[in-house]
């Protein structure tokens, strides 16, 4: 198991956050994190980049037991995030936020080639480089923050609500992109809110619901299971 997430509990100052998460993620799988608004998916995934330190459970990452790590030393493991919402620099252009993505250790001297290997995913941000990022529309600035994500050279790729506020012929241009990420070798787990949409892309997911693990499976077994339907999407 590239990643092992057990019974994880997260504390945001006095509210607890996450009960017991528990998310197992295998080299080269896609991966699934679904729950309805508030269920604790962002602070499952900033707790595995580092953001937020775990008050109890484990997370275990390439066999190393990771304990109240930071976020440098997620992405020295190669353990990168796309955040909720994008946060790029809008004033800043888009080259100069993808290069942001390449100021740590691992990536120096490989700016050049990790240009090109955005810009061969995302032709569009070629010519957009030089303007500044809240120019951009938003499925365009999605790829910006999925770009910088890239210029990091991630092994574990977390990906916090990537199509929000994208026109859904962007949707697909960007899935697309993250399936050809996903087949260079790239592992992967994805929030996302339609869960349809999710299963469509991931192989296997988990649910969580008020901070806790409640199903996890193989993306077909889900989308038959008429509980999940009706429970989690809303289906009868
Ligand atoms: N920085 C924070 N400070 C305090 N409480 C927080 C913080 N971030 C999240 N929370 C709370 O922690 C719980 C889990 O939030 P989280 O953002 O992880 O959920 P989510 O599943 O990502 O929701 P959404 O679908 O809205 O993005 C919620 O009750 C939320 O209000
Ligand atoms: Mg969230």
């Amino acid at each position: 198991m590239m990643l092992e997430v057990s019974h994880l509990v997260v504390d945001h100052g006095k509210l607890r956050a996450l009960w017991d998460v528990n998310l197992n993620v295998s080299e080269g799988q896609r991966v699934g994190l679904v729950g309805a608004n508030g269920a604790g998916k962002s602070t499952t995934l900033g707790a595995i980049a580092g953001l937020y330190s775990a008050a109890g459970g484990s997370i275990v990452y390439s066999g190393e037991q990771l304990v109240h790590h930071r976020a440098p030393d997620a992405l020295a493991r190669g353990i990168v995030l796309v955040p909720e919402g994008r946060r790029l620099f809008g004033e800043m252009t888009v080259r100069e936020n993808l290069r942001m993505g390449a100021y740590s250790g691992r990536t120096r001297g490989t700016l050049v080639e990790g240009l090109d290997k955005v810009f061969a995913l995302f032709p569009v941000l070629r010519d957009k480089q030089a303007q500044p990022a809240r120019e951009l529309s938003g499925g365009q600035q999605q790829m910006v923050a999925i770009g910088r994500a890239l210029m990091s050279q991630p092994k574990l790729l977390l990906l916090d609500e990537p199509f929000i506020g994208v026109a859904p012929i962007l949707v697909d241009e960007i899935m697309a992109a993250l399936a050809t990420i996903a087949a260079d070798g790239v592992t992967m787990v994805l929030v996302d809110q339609n869960i349809g949409r999710a299963l469509r892309f991931v192989e296997r997911a988990t649910v969580i619901q008020n901070g806790r693990t409640v199903l996890e499976g193989d993306s077909a077994t889900l989308l038959t299971d008429e509980n999940f339907a009706t429970t989690f999407m809303g289906l009868d």
